[in-house]
């Protein structure tokens, strides 16, 4: 499924640009999987407001202007989960450092309706989300306000013609690498060894530098980690995951 069609008419689209403002982004994911539960329904219907980090998408921010962190979480750094899946990590961090705010984003409703379940469970404060291509919030982050950013088990794309659909290329890398503070950290998921060597191979590009010393430190998991619902079906079907840490330079 793309959200960047060509067609003019009914998808809304016209050559370059969506008619919100947006521009042409191929999108390959799945913006909905099976029916939602009807107190899933609820939650998005009540919560996603309340957890807006303010105005990210291109029909209510044409312009692109920042949003407003202060506003959103007063002095707190402010960490980024890419592509949240269902949940689990974000809410796990936010519990874990509730001085830190954190905002998730994450195009599957079907995920999303998952973490606002798991938000309301945990009663964290510090989460904002938004439902949609972090691309988009890319555009309008404050340059250098973000001090830590998660991508955990990011779509594999593992045909060699789709590796450009990966995150770990100049599209995603070069705006993420912009939005993030100096020393901020940087932290890569993945169980596909291809994987691993494109992100050790794009990622410095973008001014990241890896910090592993020895294997233990790509093999173990981080200090503050918990197992997210796609690495235990990797763990079930044999695959290993890999844990890389980089520094923005
Ligand atoms: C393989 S899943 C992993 C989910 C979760 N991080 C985990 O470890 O269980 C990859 C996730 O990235 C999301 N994703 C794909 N493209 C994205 C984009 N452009 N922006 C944000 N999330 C995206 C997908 O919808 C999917 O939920």
């Amino acid at each position: 499924m793309a959200c960047g069609l060509h067609a003019p008419t009914k998808t809304g689209m016209t050559q370059d640009r969506h008619l919100s403002g947006a521009p042409w982004r191929n999108f390959y994911g799945r913006f909905r999987g099976k029916t939602l539960r009807p107190n899933q329904e609820t939650y998005l219907a009540e919560d996603l407001v309340k957890l807006s980090p303010g105005p990210v998408g291109w029909d209510i921010n044409p312009d692109r202007k920042p949003i407003d962190l202060k506003s959103l979480f007063g002095d707190r750094e402010v960490a980024l989960e890419i592509g949240f899946g269902g949940g689990e990590h974000l809410v796990h961090q936010a519990v874990s450092y509730p001085q830190v705010g954190i905002i998730g984003c994450e195009p599957f409703l079907n995920g999303v309706a998952m973490l606002l379940g798991k938000i309301r469970a945990s009663e964290a404060q510090n989460i904002a989300v938004y439902p949609g291509d972090v691309r988009n919030m890319l555009d309008v982050l404050p340059e250098a306000s973000i001090s830590r950013a998660f991508l955990l088990y990011p779509d594999p794309w593992p045909k060699k013609r789709h590796h450009r659909r990966r995150f770990v290329t100049e599209s995603y890398l070069r705006p993420l690498s912009k939005v993030m503070k100096k020393n901020a950290i940087f932290r890569v998921a993945t169980d596909i060894p291809d994987y691993v060597r494109q992100t050790l191979e794009e990622v410095p590009r973008h001014g990241f530098s890896w910090l592993a010393e020895r294997p233990a430190d790509w093999r173990a998991p981080w200090q503050d980690w918990i197992s997210t619902r796609y690495e235990q079906k990797a763990l079930r079907e044999g695959r290993v995951p890999h844990y890389l840490t980089f520094r923005k330079l």
